[in-house]
């Protein structure tokens, strides 16, 4: 697949995603990119059926004057679909590096002045009955859109824990970021929404708090950060890994990664959730039970705010997590 430069551009930028169908924005689809409305998927998709596909969410923050559009540990993200991918024994048709190449130029393309998501994605595109991974076609898109705030990241959220379990990696792999398995989450999260809340907590299948429905969860214990261990059915992080680096060596204070019992979320000093979509999310109640004093606590504060600094490039220590657009 190479990356076809006389392709589809758009006249003006883009700023929502109401704007971005409108505008019939580019996608890359197929190998090369595209107008959105000339992307077409057939009925029969396998992927359609049985959510035979892996994908990732990835963030890029305008960062003006002078940083322009930057994406957030692209990178780390392409290198994460490709494990997927080798997990559901997939394949995606360019390296990592390329693939932030690509990437790259969809953002040229579609002219974003303000923040947007990326969202790539492997598929099986085998137009074709049967439940199977293997001997049926693997297709490959990335579309991005304008994108604000997936959840409330000033106020605090009200979670609820699921009476839904974390799928078990021996069910299917909660590493992977695999379509199929978000059913789960969305069973979970519309739980939480529809029964008056903000978020869903869920426990794994042996009774430990595994993550959000699309986040995973620290805790602030005396100072000390506590996140579950990746043994415990959640998705890797990436937003995970750059806030317990943070935490360690910015804030010079301890982590822990272990299994967490459903009530150290009820005496914890602070909760939060965190990923690309999420950032960094307080979470003020559990249960309808007031975390710590009820508010936005101070450690999860101090993170959000140096997390935000690092994101729009404004951290010279990690400005390699950034990638300009231009
Ligand atoms: C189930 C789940 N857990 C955790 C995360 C956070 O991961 P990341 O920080 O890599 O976006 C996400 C978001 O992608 C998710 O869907």
């Amino acid at each position: 697949m190479s990356i076809d430069t006389a392709a589809a551009r758009v006249e003006s930028p883009v700023r929502s995603v109401a704007e971005f169908v409108q505008a019939d924005a580019v996608v890359h689809f197929d190998g090369e990119f595209r107008r959105y409305a000339a992307c077409r998927l057939g009925p029969m998709t396998h992927a359609l059926h049985y959510g035979t596909g892996c994908f990732e969410g990835i963030r890029a923050y305008w960062s003006p004057p002078g940083g322009g559009l930057l994406l957030f540990r692209a990178l780390e993200h392409y290198q994460r679909l490709h494990q997927s991918a080798r997990i559901l024994g997939m394949s995606v048709p360019l390296s990592a590096a390329a693939l932030v190449e690509l990437t790259r130029e969809l953002l040229r393309r579609n002219r974003f002045e303000t923040d947007a998501y990326i969202r790539p994605l492997v598929y099986k595109a085998g137009e074709e009955i049967g439940v199977r991974l293997t001997g049926v076609r693997d297709g490959f898109l990335v579309y991005s859109a304008p994108f604000g705030d997936y959840v409330d990241i000033h106020h605090g959220l009200r979670c609820m824990v699921s009476s839904w379990r974390r799928i078990d990696d021996c069910m299917a792999p909660a590493r992977a970021k695999i379509t199929g398995s978000y059913v789960n989450a969305a069973l979970a999260k519309s739980e939480a929404l529809d029964s008056g809340y903000d978020e869903a907590i869920m426990l794994g299948m042996d009774g430990h708090v595994s993550e959000g429905s699309a986040e995973n969860l620290f805790l602030v214990r005396a100072g000390t950060l506590v996140t579950p261990a990746v043994s415990d059915n959640i998705l890797e992080g990436i937003t995970r890994a750059t806030l317990l680096q943070l935490w360690s060596e910015d804030l010079g204070l301890p982590v822990v990664e272990r299994s967490v019992d459903r009530s150290e979320l009820y005496t914890a000093d602070e909760v939060f959730l965190c990923g690309t979509g999420a950032q960094v999310s307080p979470v003020v109640a559990v249960d309808r039970r007031p975390v710590g004093s009820g508010a936005v606590g101070p450690y999860t504060a101090r993170l959000q705010e140096l997390y935000f600094d690092v994101v729009r490039g404004m951290v010279e220590k990690y400005r390699e997590w950034c990638t300009p657009v231009d």
